[in-house]
């Protein structure tokens, strides 16, 4: 995002998944990623959800797209994770070896829970939900993504912030060992580690703010921030902090790692929004991965009517 590009969409020319919600795949990579005390409460959830039958005949739920979805390939391998090299192809290659089990999430603050969880235990009962998002990238590209996980306010009321928590912080695990991209170079994109994001407690709490940990029905890949991510469909990409560690409730306002590196061009809220340019390039309109031709971008990547009021009295060409 700070390195500027060529337009580097990939024509997609791979067949896609076959489209259907992969649950037993899932269960048994989940238990591995997990252990079996998570599967067990996951598997409820699996139960009840659509995922299962076929992710393109399945009654679709109140926040789903039921535009064509992107193929599993390419939201496999075309991926930003900086603490990986800047390269959308270099995620798939240098993640393989992340280590994701045992996982602990620790969380802070003004909050009456705070406590170093285990992601089983932190994830514990949660039913595993099916929300296909549409996905818009700061870079103006854009993808149709099959997640799987459940409501960040599930998660937030279970932590149960205090009242006077306004803004809740994610940051990815600091680890240079397994992270190249952290190693003092360029390799990194210019970001401080680790990769830190955040959301006002009510943007938060809006059902459409996921936490995935799988697509298509599977478990999370490493390059797309396993075990855990944030989902906000109606913002850029990049709040979608990936292989979360630390979660912290917060009167301030946090400081994003894309804020401190590049603060007149990357703001807190990260809003789609066509009418207000990057300072670089036009938002307007953005290529879809896998199409030839540009579409128009949607005021909360169409998710106003969900989101809109939430924003309701901020002037969003300054608050971008
Ligand atoms: N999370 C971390 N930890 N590091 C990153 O570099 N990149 C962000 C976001 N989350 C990033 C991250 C950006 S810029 C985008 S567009 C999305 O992840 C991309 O998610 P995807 O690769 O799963 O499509």
């Amino acid at each position: 995002m700070l390195i500027q590009r060529a337009s580097d969409i990939p024509s997609s020319e791979i067949t896609p998944e076959r489209l259907y919600s992969n649950r037993r795949e899932f269960i048994k990579t989940a238990s591995s990623a997990l252990g079996t005390a998570a599967v067990i409460s996951i598997l409820p959830g699996c139960m009840n959800s659509s995922a299962s039958g076929t992710a393109q005949n399945k009654a679709r739920g109140p926040y789903d797209t039921d535009e064509k979805q992107t193929p599993y390939e390419d939201i496999i391998s075309y991926n930003n994770y900086y603490e990986f090299g800047i390269d959308k192809s270099d995620p798939i290659k240098y993640s393989k070896n992340f280590k994701t089990k045992p996982w602990t999430v620790s969380v802070e603050g003004m909050v009456k829970k705070p406590a170093t969880y285990a992601l089983e235990d932190l994830t514990k009962g949660f039913a595993m939900e099916d929300r296909v998002y549409r996905m818009r990238c700061v870079e103006a590209w854009s993808m149709v993504i099959p997640w799987m996980g459940f409501p960040l306010a599930e998660l937030v009321k279970r932590l149960e912030p205090t009242p006077s928590a306004k803004y809740v912080e994610f940051k990815t695990i600091l680890d240079p060992s397994q992270m190249p991209g952290q190693k003092p170079s360029i390799f990194g994109g210019g970001l401080h580690w680790p990769y830190t994001e955040g959301l006002r407690l009510d943007e938060a709490m809006n059902p459409l703010a996921f936490i995935a940990m799988g697509i298509y029905g599977k478990s999370l890949p490493n390059q797309d921030g396993a075990p855990l991510r944030l989902v906000t469909p109606w913002k850029y990409g990049f709040k979608g902090v990936k292989a979360i560690v630390k979660i912290r409730f917060t009167d301030k306002q946090p400081l994003t790692a894309w804020m401190e590196a590049s603060p007149q061009e990357y703001g807190f809220y990260a809003n789609v929004n066509p009418q207000v340019d990057h300072p670089r390039w036009s938002q307007a309109s953005e290529r879809r991965i896998g199409e030839f031709y540009k579409r128009r971008t949607l005021m909360f990547n169409g998710y106003a009517e969900q989101v809109a009021q939430l924003y309701s009295g901020l002037d969003l060409r300054k608050n971008f």
